[in-house]
C-alpha cells in the first residue's frame, strides 16, 4: 500500500465508522492529512468538546486523549498508540500537590492542562500554553500556585508581574532541553530571521525571542508575518508543516535537539489500525475522577 492509499483507506474507514480524528500540531504531516481538526492543546479541547462523531481518535499523547474523553464522557476516545506518554503531564502526583496546598492555604492552584486527569482532580483551573497569560491575570487571588512547568510559569510571571506564582521544578524535557547558547548560536547563523518560540523553553531561550507562543500561534504568527525568515523553537515537526504551508519562506529549527519522541510515536500506520479497530488505546477513566478533573477544564472553556 502507498501513502496516499493508506490515506485514502483513513479517509473511507473514519467516516464509515463515525471517527472523528484530533491531530496534535506536532503529528507528522501525512497525519495531518487525514485529520478533521489539527491544533494545539486548547484548540484540541474545544474540538473535542464540540464533536458529534461517536469515536474520537486522539492523535497525540495520552493526557490529551484523557481530556478528550472528560469532555466526552459518553464516546468512545482512543488514543493513537498506548505508549504516547508527556514526561512533564506525569511529574507530579496527588501528594505533592496537596502538600502545597498545604503549604499555601487558600492559594488556588492552576494547573497546565499536560497533567493526568487524577492530578487535575485537586486542582482548581486548567491552562493551555495559549490561554495562560490570560487566565491567570483574570484570577481574583495575588498568589497563584502553578504547577507542573517552572518555564511556563516563569514567562506568565514575567507577563502577569502583578501576581506571585509559586512554581514547581517541572517542565517538558523537549523544549527545556534547549540552551540560550542554542538561541545565540541559531541567531548569528540565520542573522535575518524572526525567532518563534514556545514558551515551555527555558527563560534565557524566551528572552531572545521576537514572540512567544503556542504551537498554534506560532505557527499563524509566521503565515502572517511579512518576515522571510523564522528560526521555529518548538517541536521541529512545525518546521516542517510551515515550509509546507509556505513554500516561499524559509524555516529553520533552532536545534536538533527539539523533538519530542512520545509524540512522533504515532505513525499513519497506527492511525490506520485504530480506524481499522485494531489499534490504539481506549480511555477508560472512573466516573468520579472525570467529574472532579471536569471543573477545572471546564473553568478553563468558560
Ligand atoms: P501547545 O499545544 O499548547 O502549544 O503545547 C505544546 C505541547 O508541548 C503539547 O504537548
Ligand atoms: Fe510533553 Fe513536551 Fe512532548 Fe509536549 S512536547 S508532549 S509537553 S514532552
Amino acid at each position: 500500500m502507498t501513502t496516499a492509499q493508506m490515506q485514502q483507506e483513513i479517509i473511507r474507514l473514519k467516516q464509515e465508522k463515525d471517527i472523528c480524528i484530533l491531530a496534535h500540531a506536532y503529528q507528522s504531516h501525512d497525519i495531518w492529512e487525514v485529520a478533521d481538526f489539527i491544533g494545539d492543546s486548547f484548540g484540541l479541547c474545544k474540538q473535542a468538546a464540540a464533536s458529534t462523531a461517536k469515536t474520537v481518535l486522539m492523535c497525540g499523547v495520552r493526557f490529551m486523549a484523557e481530556t478528550a474523553k472528560i469532555l466526552c464522557p459518553d464516546k468512545r476516545v482512543l488514543l493513537s498508540h498506548p505508549e504516547a506518554g508527556c514526561p512533564m503531564a506525569e511529574q507530579m502526583d496527588k501528594d505533592m500537590i496537596l502538600a502545597m496546598k498545604a503549604k499555601f492555604p487558600g492559594v488556588p492552584v492552576v494547573a497546565y492542562i499536560n497533567t493526568t486527569a487524577e492530578l487535575k482532580t485537586v486542582c482548581d483551573l486548567c491552562v493551555t500554553s495559549s490561554s495562560a497569560v490570560g487566565l491567570v491575570r483574570s484570577l481574583d487571588s495575588d498568589r497563584i500556585i502553578f504547577i507542573p512547568d517552572c518555564n511556563l510559569g516563569a514567562f506568565v510571571q514575567s507577563q502577569v508581574p502583578e501576581k506571585q506564582l509559586e512554581l514547581f521544578h517541572g517542565g517538558c524535557p523537549t523544549h527545556a532541553r534547549i540552551t540560550a547558547a542554542e538561541a545565540e548560536h541559531a541567531k548569528s547563523v540565520h542573522p535575518a530571521a524572526l525567532m518563534l518560540v514556545h514558551p515551555e523553553c527555558q527563560p534565557g531561550v524566551t528572552a531572545q525571542a521576537d514572540f512567544v507562543g503556542s504551537t498554534t500561534e506560532i505557527m499563524a504568527f509566521a503565515k502572517k508575518s511579512d518576515a522571510e525568515e523564522f528560526i521555529i523553537g518548538t517541536e521541529n515537526s512545525i518546521v516542517q508543516h510551515l515550509q509546507i504551508e509556505c513554500p516561499e519562506k524559509r524555516f529553520y529549527a533552532l536545534s536538533k535537539h527539539l523533538v519530542c519522541e512520545n509524540m512522533k510515536l504515532t505513525t499513519l500506520g497506527d492511525v490506520y489500525h485504530c480506524v481499522l479497530g485494531d489499534g490504539g488505546e481506549e480511555i477508560a477513566l472512573d466516573a468520579e475522577t472525570m467529574r472532579l478533573a471536569r471543573r477545572c477544564i471546564d473553568n478553563m472553556l468558560k
